[in-house]
């Protein structure tokens, strides 16, 4: 039957023996470069090397109990479609979230998404037509080249420098990438990868820009509660693009429930909420069990996010103390989130990660990084530059780092 519907072309080709191609999205999709070297990480570790991986950012924390807890006490005959904007008790609980950290939102201004990362796709896809861009400042959180793949939106990076900790240009650079299609600029704020949190008058900076060339300002707020230097402002908290401001959030990293898949776009702009409302129905629901299971997180969530926080502001310490003892290297004090960018003294990074993994130990231990060029849309950018992650415990961080210092002078020496 299929076969009465193709085209003679189509038909001519299935004849000559040709496979149907797949799309150019599809082929052009990139590969995770934190993965990247993942594989050479197992074959390490089955010749019995120890790896630390300072290249993941899933949280090694375990979850609170009460989430567990949560779920072994609901009562359901039936695990049924949730609301395309998710169970009234979960939105009724992230506004309280939000009460809790000062940001004003009514329920009906809050879709809960699957993670954060539809949140990100539903923003972009509500703001952007095929062909549309959005700015984005790089080194840039690296999924956010395949939302815009899938949204069919160009990203336009404006370069960042490590010797400034990441912090923004003059807005005068900022506007120069502006173009009549550029449709909202898209921050991280704290930063991924690289930690960076933007002072007040950055976000003023970005809010004046986006007021005057009547733009949409995205704001990536998942790792909010790392915050461990200087004041952190939400994009919510700018009454003057009270329209322009898209919130994007994630349980994610702050409760340590990467897997529960459970994320907010907000809005106090009708139009993007129904329109991510409307992208909702078409994906039916987010999971309910999950979204009930984090109500207690979010009606009080301090209890929860602190202590994870403060773990975190101790890695991140740990990090920045035990980078000083590494000569050539470049480095900053990331002020949230828990990652760094680092510069190396090599001339590529990729190479000498790839050589790290496969190759070096020390005390039959080594190193997994994530090498910095994949989070850069220039090319040529961030070559000598890793991303660290401090997901490991304090000991095994201080360890990291000394192996990366023994690595870093075996590999001169050899290269
Ligand atoms: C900056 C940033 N945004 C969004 C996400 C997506 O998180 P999730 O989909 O788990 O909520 C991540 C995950 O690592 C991230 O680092």
């Amino acid at each position: 039957m299929a076969n009465a519907y193709k085209t003679e072309d189509a038909a001519l080709a299935t004849e000559a023996g040709e496979k149907p191609r797949i799309s150019a999205r599809a082929e052009t999709m990139q590969d995770s470069p934190i993965r990247k070297l993942a594989a050479a990480a197992e074959a390490r570790k089955k010749n019995g090397i120890k790896v630390y991986h300072l290249n993941i950012g899933q949280p090694d924390l375990p979850t609170a109990p009460i989430v567990f807890e949560t779920i072994q006490k609901l009562q359901l005959t039936t695990i049924a479609y949730a609301p395309s904007n998710g169970l009234p008790a979960a939105l009724a609980a992230w506004k309280k979230y939000y009460d809790h950290i000062g940001i004003e939102l009514d329920e009906k201004e809050i879709i809960i998404t699957t993670g954060g990362s539809e949140a990100i796709v539903f923003a972009m896809c509500a703001i952007c037509d095929a062909g549309d861009e959005i700015l984005v400042f790089e080194p840039f959180y690296t999924n956010y080249n395949g939302f815009a793949s899938l949204a069919n939106v160009t990203l336009r990076a404006i370069s960042l420098s490590i010797e400034n900790g990441f912090h923004l240009p003059p807005a005068e650079e900022i506007a120069r990438h502006i173009t009549p299609r550029t449709k909202g600029i898209l921050i991280c704020n704290p930063g991924n990868p690289t930690g960076t949190i933007y002072s007040r008058s950055e976000m003023q900076k970005l809010v004046d820009i986006v007021k005057e060339h009547n733009l949409f300002l995205l704001s990536d707020e998942v790792y909010r509660e790392f915050a461990y230097e200087g004041e952190l402002c939400s994009v919510m908290d700018f009454p003057e693009i009270r329209q322009q401001a898209i919130l994007l959030d994630s349980s994610s990293k702050r409760f340590n429930v990467c897997g529960a898949r459970i994320g907010v776009l907000a809005s106090h702009n009708p139009e993007i909420v129904r329109s991510a409302f409307r992208f909702g129905m078409a994906r039916l629901s987010v999971a309910s069990i999950e979204q009930l299971a984090l109500v207690p997180l979010l009606n009080s969530p301090k209890t929860y996010t602190q202590p994870i926080a403060e773990e975190f502001r101790h890695r991140r310490d740990t990090v920045y103390e035990g980078l000083k003892s590494i000569p050539g290297v470049t480095f900053y004090k990331p002020e949230g989130a828990f990652y760094i960018v680092i510069g190396l003294p090599v001339k590529d990074a990729e190479h000498f990660s790839k050589w790290l993994i496969e190759e070096f130990e020390y005390n039959k231990e080594t190193v997994l990084l994530a090498p910095a060029q994949g989070f850069y849309a220039t090319p040529g950018k961030g070559t000598n530059e890793v991303r660290l992650a401090f997901m490991l415990k304090i000991e095994d961080l201080q360890k990291s780092l000394a192996i990366l210092k023994a690595a870093l002078e075996t590999y001169n020496k050899k290269f």
